[in-house]
């Protein structure tokens, strides 16, 4: 056939001054619209795990569940949320971690993850890399193996790669 090959970055839509004045921000919907292209991200997020023995995902509420979910279906293993402050039944841990103003708190199950698991994290951006380290220090906690660390979308002029370098950090599209 004569179909191009899917460049995902021709579904990334740039919305100057959101969500405050001055940042370019990175709108990945109309990518997630798109069923080519999503199922495409997702793929390629899943071929480069092929190999890696994932034995869960963690994905990061909320735009990590979007990619988290499907990539821990086609990985076939489980799907691990972890969630902001208060949402989650049983007992948790926590950790807070700095945002751009102010901090945040993300919390993980106690029994989600099991000592030694290979574990996969997910989120669709990788920024300051606040939001990620923060999963990692949960699933550390817990005995889990990070095994990777995956985005669909890489700032990398903000350097969050700093931050992870005991990791193995793989992003489908850098800026
Ligand atoms: C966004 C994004 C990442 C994080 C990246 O989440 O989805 O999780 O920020 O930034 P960082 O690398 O500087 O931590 P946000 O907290 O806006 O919440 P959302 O996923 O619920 O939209
Ligand atoms: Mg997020």
């Amino acid at each position: 056939s004569t179909s191009e090959p899917i460049r995902l970055e021709d579904r990334i839509r740039d919305i100057q001054d959101f969500p405050q004045k001055g940042v370019l921000f990175k709108d990945i919907t109309p990518m997630l619209q798109d069923g080519p292209y999503f199922r495409a991200a997702i793929e390629r997020l899943a071929a480069h795990y092929s190999g890696a023995d994932i034995q869960a995902v963690v994905g990061v509420e909320s735009r990590g569940f979007i990619f988290g979910a499907p990539l821990a279906y086609l990985l076939n293993c489980g799907f691990v949320p972890v969630r902001k402050f208060g949402k989650l039944p049983a007992e948790t841990i926590n950790i807070e971690y700095a945002l751009e103003y102010g901090t945040n708190i993300v919390e993980v199950h106690k029994d989600a993850i099991k000592p030694g698991q290979r574990v996969l994290i997910v989120d669709d951006l990788l920024a300051t890399g606040g939001t990620v380290e923060a999963a990692i220090e949960l699933v550390e906690k817990l005995g889990g193996h990070i095994a990777g660390v995956a985005f669909l979308v890489e700032l990398s002029f903000l350097k969050g790669r700093e931050h992870l370098k005991d990791h193995d950090v793989f992003a489908l599209i850098k800026y």
